[in-house]
């Protein structure tokens, strides 16, 4: 490094706040600071604002129906199709031949699906779901990779008021089987595989293994032929080729169904506290005003930009931020289908060079690792058409955002750092761009409309500086309606610890911890209840420890997560051998595939810790606190309140022995 930058590094360094370049305020379509009163004061039809960036078909009468609290009904009485929304009303107003999306193989071949002829497949393919009789209502489970062919099977899965479930084809065999169980699912979209890293990876044995476990008939299976050649797989009975049945439905028209605003749109499954997913139910016009709106005033996206959501359409993320947001804003979004160190280390550098991406969204590990890769990567590449940054999944430590302000936003991007969930449809806790100073590592405060807060056990809002739960007090439209088929449990996850039911006062719990400081910048801290984040990837500890129980040889385990460089936070086991076998590497491997097994690569555990005994309180309950402190590497608390404190140095020694 020359002098001169060593002095920038260290400056950055000590910097806490940031304003908005100029340049960028000028520009944007939120920037005047007074959208805070205006929302706060003229709660809730502030919300006005996002519904008019839709196409309603009818208009609805109520902006929030909340008689039935916290079954909260957003622009009710209206009707509006997401498909016609991204789609058809684009093509009318003239930017038929505007690119919609943009598609990057992993090997470099490319594919641009203008507005107009995303609308000819979404109908060719939307009258496919028809003949094979899929109808309003039903729910088609589509378990795809990144491939053009998934969003369009969204798209005609809306048009046509068919409720998709989409399962991350990471994800395994099993736990798509448990989804298609739980939703009732008779139609699955799948294709034969992708690539990755290179490899053609064969998807469809697994699609095929999840099948066999699906408890109920499936109708049809709708396989898209993404490798050619490159893999040979044969059809069963109940198995159609995408190509052929498109082919067969060129040209057809499908009128977009008018839905009710609180209509399914989609249903997302989620991990939780408890072994099972989450089945969060999203609507029609509520989500799709959130989104439209947040991709608006908070990614300030336009028509004519390219927009890029780094993240997979398997997670909330790209449902709301590559698909449903951006294509109803008319913009151009960029999809890529592999890892971003292949075939080089700048990889999604050149794509962004090469189509001139303004925009850019991505989560935070994929920021450490591109700081660890080195800034050369980045400098190789002309990065100065973005405008704006963004990130999301997982708190930004301040040196990975200063990090992504100066080496890919060259410090004239302001960066969001957008907090939010699957459960609350679109981003609730971030800076708008245009208007608020930035704090490197803090969210910042909620977004107008949101009442955000940060309380302690009790419910009483915590001082400034004091660690307390994040809580929302208000409803909002893009949030879950509930968990489907499953009202108690919606009131029992999210709604039970703060509110007070016989005051009907409804305050919604996101099982997070946080900070807020003197200007009601908000600083999330992460997970309160079991769920581990890695890579900003949501996963379940109990579905992770059922797997590990599950494997010959383990009699108990606990799951927790443990800090990671890249990741965040990394899976560690501590399990318990059976009688008769030994805590040795074959056991170990055994668990990792065992898990690997039953949810999927991402969930791969970073170390396996045999232990005698877990560490237990006098009341027989597991320290888990202490498992993470262990697995982080951090100072161990008072260990006397354990019944068992011996086995601590035991696996503390273990640990540290690797
Ligand atoms: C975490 C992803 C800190 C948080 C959109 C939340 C964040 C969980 C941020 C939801 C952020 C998301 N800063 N933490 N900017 N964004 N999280 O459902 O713990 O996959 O509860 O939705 O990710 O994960 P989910």
């Amino acid at each position: 490094m020359s002098q001169e930058e060593v002095s920038l590094e260290a400056r950055l360094e000590e910097q806490e706040a940031f304003e908005p370049p100029e340049s960028f305020v000028e520009q944007a379509n939120v920037a005047d600071p007074s959208i805070y009163e205006e929302f706060e004061e003229n709660w809730p039809e502030c919300w006005e604002r996002a519904a008019d960036l839709l196409s309603w078909e009818e208009e609805y009468d109520t902006v929030l129906e909340d008689g039935d609290a916290p079954f909260y009904e957003w622009f009710t009485g209206g009707e509006l199709n997401a498909s016609y929304n991204c789609l058809d009303r684009h093509v009318e107003d003239g930017a038929k031949n505007r690119a919609a999306i943009k598609w990057e193989g992993e090997l470099g071949e490319t594919r641009t699906y203008t507005y107009g002829e995303l609308l000819n497949e979404v109908e060719a393919f939307a009258a496919t779901l028809r003949d094979l009789g899929v109808e309003e209502d039903d729910v088609v489970t589509l378990y795809m990779p990144m491939i053009p062919e998934l969003p369009v099977a969204m798209l005609a899965c809306a048009r046509i008021g068919a409720p998709h479930s989409v399962v991350f084809a990471g994800f395994s065999a099993d736990a798509l089987a448990t989804r298609m169980n739980a939703a009732d699912s008779e139609y699955l979209v799948t294709c034969d595989g992708y690539y990755r890293r290179g490899d053609a990876l064969d998807h469809i044995s697994k699609a095929n293994e999840g099948l066999e476990g699906v408890e109920h008939e499936v109708s049809d299976v709708v396989v898209v032929d993404r490798l050619g050649d490159a893999l040979s797989h044969s059809l069963g009975d109940n198995q159609h080729d995408y190509d052929e049945l498109v082919e067969e439905h060129e040209g057809a028209s499908v009128d977009p169904v008018s839905r009710d605003a609180e209509d399914m749109l989609f249903l997302m499954y989620t991990s939780g506290t408890t072994g099972e997913p989450k089945g969060v139910k999203h609507t029609t016009g509520g989500y799709l005003a959130y989104t439209a709106w947040t991709s608006h005033s908070v990614l300030d996206i336009k028509p004519e930009d390219t927009y890029w959501c780094s993240a997979d359409i398997g997670w909330i993320t790209g449902h709301s931020y590559i698909v449903y947001g951006p294509l109803a804003l008319g913009t151009t979004t960029m999809m890529y289908e592999g890892t971003p160190d292949y075939p080089e280390k700048d990889r999604l550098w050149e794509i962004v060079e090469k189509n001139r991406v303004d925009v850019f969204y991505t989560a935070p590990t994929a920021i450490r690792a591109f700081m660890k890769w080195g800034s050369q990567y980045p400098e190789e590449h002309d990065l100065s058409s973005l405008r704006l940054l963004g990130t999301v999944g997982e708190p930004i430590n301040p040196r990975a955002w200063k990090w992504y302000y100066k080496h890919i936003g060259d410090e004239e991007c302001p960066i969001v750092d957008t907090w939010w969930q699957t459960e609350t449809g679109g981003m609730m806790i971030t800076t708008l761009p245009a208007i608020n100073t930035m704090k490197p590592g803090s969210a910042g405060p909620p977004l107008p409309g949101i009442s955000a807060k940060v309380v302690d056990a009790e419910g009483e809002e915590v001082s400034a500086g004091k660690a307390g739960y994040v809580t929302v007090d208000k409803p909002w439209p893009g949030m879950l309606r509930t968990l489907y088929k499953n009202d108690e449990r919606f009131i029992e996850e999210y709604w039970d610890e703060y509110s007070d039911e016989e005051a009907d006062e409804w305050v919604y719990f996101p099982e997070d911890g946080a900070k807020i400081d003197d200007d009601g910048y908000i600083t999330i801290l992460g997970r309160v209840d079991d769920v581990i984040n890695v890579s900003g990837h949501r996963l379940g500890t109990m579905e992770i420890e059922s797997a590990v129980v599950g494997v010959e040889g383990v009699a108990e385990a606990a799951v927790v997560g443990g800090d990671h460089d890249v990741k965040g936070e990394a899976v560690y086991v501590y399990a318990i051998p059976e009688d008769g076998y030994e805590g040795n590497d074959e056991l170990g491997e055994r668990v990792i595939e065992g898990v690997v097994d039953a949810i999927g690569p991402i969930a791969r555990p970073e170390e396996v810790i045999f232990t005698p005994e877990l560490p237990k309180t006098r009341s027989g309950k597991i320290m888990r606190r202490l498992l993470e402190d262990i697995a982080s590497g951090n100072e161990l608390g008072d260990t006397s309140t354990l019944r068992n404190p011996e086995v601590v140095d035991d696996i503390e020694e273990q640990v540290a022995g690797d």
